[in-house]
Parts: structure tokens; C-alpha cells; sequence
């Protein structure tokens, strides 16, 4: 199947504000010159602002990550999991016809989707609130057939079932994913065999569903205001949207500076590229920044990481990401003894 840009497309592209601070902050994990890692979940959150990728879409993801528009036109033409489309302002339906799913109904499925929804795949519903297509194995195969709906699976489907839920989302709802006929997660039909044991302790749906239910975001475009933003790779955490976004927060101060040294105790530094992710041109930064010895790393507190993390020019957050000061404590101690 060919996959090209859409022949209608929106003049503009703007993420929200607080999923441009998720996806500044995405940006961050990756090292000094390689931000363009970046570039998948950076079009995944676009496609679930939006429901599908634009081509001003992918071109500003291309901007923010410094590429070339054929470079991020490349991946999201390539993979097939980017809605290259409109796709239902309420649903896009997505139909599991691999194997399982196919011998156990999948066709009945994508029959109540050609007939509730639109004849072809990738087409609107005539009311704009539904798409659907048929993918390849979703990795559910024991509760087959199933249908991912937004983000979540619904499963052990019959086409009577396929089409209630669709006319739920009409109506505004949005019914509980999972099994669809009474199984709690992938167990056999008439319950547990072993492990029985384990079968305390259950919250009212699987983890997955549970989630689910507890988000509620199964069908929600995402503005990125659903779970607060966490950043543990920068020991430091926000939430949003309340919090200043990543690029404001670049330009304020951040955390304490620790104490420093001139110049090493005794004129003998340690070596400090013992520490894992310190290289010399690192050693050489953390010099010239004052930092010498194992035990200046490891009395660093959480608000001087910070600081460390915010000023290793073209190294940020390496501190938090690479645990130094657990390992430089590690390191003291040796020396030590
Ligand atoms: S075959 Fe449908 S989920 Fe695997």
C-alpha cells in the first residue's frame, strides 16, 4: 500500500502547550547532537493531539528536532502505525485480520465496521466520527478476534459486540476495553487452572484495563495535561500545564551549584572516568567546572544534581541519567578502603 500525505492538509501545526513541554523534555534524553532519536514519539504525540500526522505536523517535528522535512517525512511514511489521514473525530477503529483473529471472526468484524462506517478503509464515517482498517496481529492473538479503538483493546469481540461499541462511542460513552465476554484478562474461558493462588488480590479489571479505566483516555485526543510530566533522566519532575514549559525552564536557574575546588586536593585529581558515562571530555568539563575528587560527586545533593545536570554544557542531565553520585559513593568508598 502506497502511504503519501493527503491531498487536504491544515495550514498550521502547534502542539499544546504542555505537549510541547512532554515533547521538549523527550528531547532531553537524548545526547548532545542526537536529538533526532526524538523523532518518533515526538510524531506519536502529534498523532495523538490530532488524531492524525499533517504534513505541518511532521514539518514542525522536523524543526524542533533540527532535521530535513524528508528525513521526518521518511519515518512517518514508513511506519504504518502514523495516520498519514483524517481519521475518525471520535474512533479509528483498527481490526486485527491476522491468523487467530481471522479463523475466530475477524472478517464479521470489518463487516459491521464496511457497514456502521464507511465501505472502504481509511474513509470517514459520512458524520466524520468514525474511520476504521484492518492491521496486522496486535499481539492479542489469545483473545481473538480483537479491535484496537484509540489506545486500548478490546477483545474477544463478536460482531454483534463490534457493533454495540460503536454505537456506544456514538452515543458519547465509551465502554470498558479488555475481554468482551466475561474473561478478566488471557486465562481459559471457564477460569483459572493453576496458579490459582494468585487469583486474590484482583483490582476490578486487568492492569491494562484498569489503567485504562482509571485514565480515561481511551478514545481522547492527548493535550498532555492527563498524567503529570516526569522526568526522572533530569532528577527533576513537573507538572503540567501549570509548570513553566521545557524551553522556559532551560533559561531558568535550576537547582544549587555545589561547592568546588580550584584545583585538585594535593594536586592529585581522582579519575573521575572511572565513573560510568564520564569520558576525558567530560572529566576535562567537570574540571574546568570545579570538580575533582569522588567525594565532591558523591555529597551532591538532589537540587546541586540538578544544577550539574543543567550546566554540562553539551552532557545535560548525563548526572541524573547515569546515577554518579551513587557511583561515585561506590567509588569514595574503594578509595577509601
Ligand atoms: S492475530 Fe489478532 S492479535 Fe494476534
Amino acid at each position: 500500500m502506497l502511504r503519501r500525505l493527503h491531498p487536504d492538509q491544515p495550514d498550521s501545526f502547534a502542539f499544546t502547550d504542555a505537549n510541547l513541554a512532554w515533547a521538549e523534555g523527550q528531547i532531553t534524553k537524548y545526547p548532545e547532537g542526537r536529538q533526532a532519536s526524538a523523532i518518533i514519539p515526538l510524531l506519536w504525540r502529534a498523532q495523538e493531539q490530532e488524531g492524525w500526522l499533517s504534513k505541518p505536523a511532521i514539518e514542525t517535528v522536523a524543526d524542533m528536532l533540527g532535521l530535513s522535512y524528508i528525513r521526518a517525512l521518511e519515518v512517518a511514511t514508513f511506519y504504518f502505525m502514523f495516520q498519514l489521514q483524517p481519521v475518525g473525530k471520535i474512533a479509528h477503529i483498527q481490526v486485527c485480520g491476522t491468523t487467530s483473529c481471522m479463523i475466530c471472526g475477524a472478517e464479521d468484524l470489518v463487516a459491521v465496521c464496511k457497514e456502521k462506517i464507511a465501505p472502504e478503509p481509511h474513509a470517514l464515517s459520512a458524520d466524520g466520527n468514525f474511520s476504521w482498517e484492518e492491521v496486522e496481529c496486535l499481539g492479542s492473538c489469545s483473545n481473538a478476534p480483537m479491535a484496537q479503538i484509540g489506545k486500548d483493546y478490546y477483545e474477544d469481540l463478536t460482531a454483534e459486540r463490534m457493533g454495540e461499541i460503536i454505537d456506544e462511542l456514538a452515543a458519547g460513552k465509551v465502554p470498558v476495553p479488555g475481554p468482551q465476554n466475561g474473561r478478566y484478562a488471557a486465562e481459559p474461558l471457564k477460569g483459572l487452572t493453576s496458579l490459582t493462588d494468585y487469583d486474590s488480590g484482583k483490582t476490578q479489571y486487568n492492569a491494562s484495563v484498569q489503567l485504562a479505566v482509571d485514565i480515561g483516555d481511551t478514545v481522547k485526543r492527548i493535550d498532555g495535561t492527563e498524567v503529570p510530566l516526569v522526568m526522572p533522566w533530569q532528577a527533576k519532575a513537573a507538572n503540567t500545564p501549570s509548570q513553566p514549559s521545557a524551553k522556559s525552564a532551560e533559561t531558568a536557574p535550576t537547582g544549587e551549584k555545589p561547592a568546588t575546588l580550584t584545583e585538585a586536593r594535593a594536586g592529585r585529581p581522582d579519575d573521575l572516568k572511572k565513573i560510568k558515562g564520564v569520558g576525558p571530555k567530560l572529566e576535562k568539563l567537570l574540571h574546568s567546572m570545579g570538580f575533582f575528587h569522588f567525594d565532591q560527586v558523591a555529597a551532591w545533593t538532589e537540587a546541586e544534581v540538578a544544577w550539574v545536570d543543567e550546566n554540562l554544557e553539551g552532557f545535560k542531565g548525563r548526572v541524573s541519567r547515569d546515577n554518579w553520585v551513587q557511583q561515585a559513593r561506590d567509588l569514595a568508598e574503594d578509595k577509601a578502603t
